[in-house]
């Protein structure tokens, strides 16, 4: 059994968990109104739920946020790199493992007894989420300065290509995000382990 006193989340990774979460949110309501501005899809997002109030507020939420995103994201690969937290919290991932856990988790018999260790689909999940951040920046970065990134630009098939993959990073990030909080509604108790640290 896990002592009380036992660290599981450590300070540096609450803190750049929930400047992320802000991060995240702020950058997701003022892309929705900066989307809004030349909705290409064919739909508009409520304004209720935006920000920024116009193109050129939503754009200065936009770059403020994204500084912060990208500055805190980087923090938080680096420690977890130079720690080797990376590999041994989210590795070996095995398709068999996987499979496991996601059955177990559908007929609601998922273990959860041990906070230390992530369940394969727990590691997939943050994996992709990780990656999904990496490639929101890369195409961003493209949207942002395009000129300035003609190897990005091409590889995303150009402007109007990165302005896609932008799009569709940003509802997969809203989809974990969704299945995330449930997650978290599932078992509160993770949540005091990444507010409290223990
Ligand atoms: C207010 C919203 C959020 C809440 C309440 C929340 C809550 C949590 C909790 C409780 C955990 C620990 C899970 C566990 O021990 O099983 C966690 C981990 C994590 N969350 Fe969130 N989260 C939020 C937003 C986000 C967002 C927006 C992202 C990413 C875009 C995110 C990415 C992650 C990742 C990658 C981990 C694993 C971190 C690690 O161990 O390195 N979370 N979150």
């Amino acid at each position: 059994m896990r002592s009380q006193t036992e660290v599981v989340h450590p300070a540096w990774l609450r803190a750049t968990h929930w400047l992320n979460a802000l991060a995240v949110v702020v950058l997701m309501m003022s892309g929705w109104r900066i989307y809004n501005a030349t909705a290409f899809l064919g739909f508009a997002f409520p304004k209720g739920i935006t920000l920024g109030g116009w193109l050129g507020g939503a754009l200065q939420w936009h770059f403020a946020a994204m500084w912060l995103l990208a500055g805190n994201g980087l923090l938080y690969l680096g420690f977890n790199l130079a720690s080797g937290r990376l590999w041994h919290r989210f590795f070996p991932l095995s398709p068999r493992a996987l499979l496991a856990d996601l059955l177990a988790a559908l007929q609601g018999r998922l273990a959860h007894a041990d906070p230390q260790h992530y369940n394969a689909v727990q590691r997939l999940a943050y994996l992709f989420v990780m990656l999904d951040s990496v490639l929101l920046v890369l195409s961003g970065l493209v949207l942002w300065k395009s000129v300035q990134f003609p190897l990005l630009r091409e590889l995303m098939a150009g402007y109007e290509g990165a302005r896609r993959v932008h799009f569709f990073a940003m509802a997969a990030l809203a989809a974990f995000v969704a299945v995330h909080l449930a997650m978290v509604a599932l078992v509160p108790r993770t949540l005091l382990h990444m507010l409290r640290g223990r």
